[in-house]
C-alpha cells in the first residue's frame, strides 16, 4: 500500500494541530474503516470530547447524504469527521453544516484560488459544476439539545476507480485543477481554522449571512425531491435554521425545505 501524501499521519499531522488556535483534543487516524463518521459516533458515545478528529486513508462503507454511498479508495481525497458538542438546540444544528459548507469553500478558495468553485445548498462544494466535495453530519441529541454532532467532510483528489463512472453526479478532482499542489495535511489544517472560527461565535447569525453570500443557489431556477414529491420554483433565501426558501413556480407561495429531506438538481 502506497500512501504517496503522509501529510494525514498522525506523527506529521499532530504537531501541526497543536500550533493552531482551534487546538484539537484528538486525532484518530485510520489506513481504513468503513466510514470516519461511525468512528468519530463510538467516541461521541464513549463521551471523548469535542473538537475530535477522525481521518482515514480509505472509507470502505464511506456515506454520503441521503443514503448515498460515498466513493473512498485509498488516496482519492480527505475523508475526515470532526466530534463536536455544541451548545445548540436542535433546530439550530443545521447551520453546523452550512457553517462547514463555508469553511470548507473558503479554505479551497484561500488554497488553490480555483476559479469555478461554488457552493450548493445545503453543502455541496462543486468546481464548475461537478461535485468535488460533501458533507454529512450526524447528531445525537435530547430534550435539552444536541449532545453531540459529527460532521463529516469528503473532499475529492484523485480519481482512483472506475467506479466514478457510474455515480449519477458528475465528480470533480482537485488534482485535476491544481496537480502536485495537493497536500491533504494542509487542507485539513485550512478547513479546521476556518471551521474553528466560525463554530467558536456564540451567536449564528453572521454564520448564516456569509453563507448567503457564498451559496450559489440562492436566486437559481430549482427542483427539489422531497417525500412528499417533486417542488420546482425559485430559491428565494435561507431561514434561520438553514432550511432553504422557494417560492414555488406558478404561485406566490414560498416554502421552506430542510435539508435531511430534501435533494436538488439544478
Ligand atoms: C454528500 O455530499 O453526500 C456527503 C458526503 C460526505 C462524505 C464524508 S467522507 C468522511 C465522512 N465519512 C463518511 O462516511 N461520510 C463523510
Amino acid at each position: 500500500m502506497d500512501i504517496s501524501d503522509p501529510s494525514l499521519r498522525p506523527e506529521n499531522i499532530f504537531p501541526r494541530c497543536k500550533e493552531s488556535p482551534y487546538g484539537i483534543s484528538f486525532y484518530q487516524y485510520y489506513l481504513e474503516t468503513t466510514s470516519t463518521n461511525d468512528r468519530a459516533k463510538e467516541c461521541a458515545r464513549a463521551g471523548l470530547p469535542e473538537i475530535g478528529l477522525v481521518v482515514a486513508e480509505r472509507q470502505t462503507a464511506g456515506r454520503g447524504r441521503m443514503g448515498r454511498r460515498w466513493i473512498s479508495e485509498l488516496g482519492g481525497g480527505l475523508w475526515v469527521s470532526i466530534l463536536l458538542r455544541p451548545q445548540l438546540s436542535v433546530g439550530q444544528a443545521s447551520v453546523l453544516s452550512l457553517a462547514a459548507g463555508v469553511a470548507v469553500y473558503r479554505a479551497l478558495k484561500s488554497l488553490y484560488r480555483l476559479d469555478g468553485l461554488s457552493l450548493k445548498w445545503p453543502n455541496d462544494i462543486l468546481l464548475s459544476g461537478a461535485k468535488l466535495a460533501g458533507i454529512l453530519t450526524e447528531m445525537g441529541s435530547s430534550p435539552e439539545g444536541v449532545n453531540w454532532a459529527v460532521v463529516g467532510i469528503g473532499i475529492n483528489v484523485v480519481r482512483t476507480c472506475n467506479a466514478w463512472d457510474r455515480v449519477a453526479t458528475p465528480p470533480a478532482f482537485l488534482s485535476e485543477q491544481v496537480g502536485s499542489r495537493v497536500e491533504r495535511g494542509s487542507m485539513l489544517l485550512q478547513i479546521l481554522e476556518e471551521f474553528g472560527r466560525r463554530y467558536r461565535t456564540a451567536d449564528l447569525s453572521p454564520v448564516l449571512a456569509e453563507y448567503v453570500q457564498c451559496c450559489d443557489t440562492l436566486g437559481k431556477d430549482v427542483v427539489c425531491s422531497t417525500r412528499n414529491g417533486t417542488v420546482e420554483g425559485k430559491a428565494v433565501g435561507i431561514d434561520g435554521s438553514g432550511a432553504l426558501l422557494v417560492r414555488v413556480r406558478g404561485s406566490e407561495k414560498v416554502i421552506a425545505l430542510d435539508a435531511q429531506a430534501v435533494s436538488l438538481r439544478g
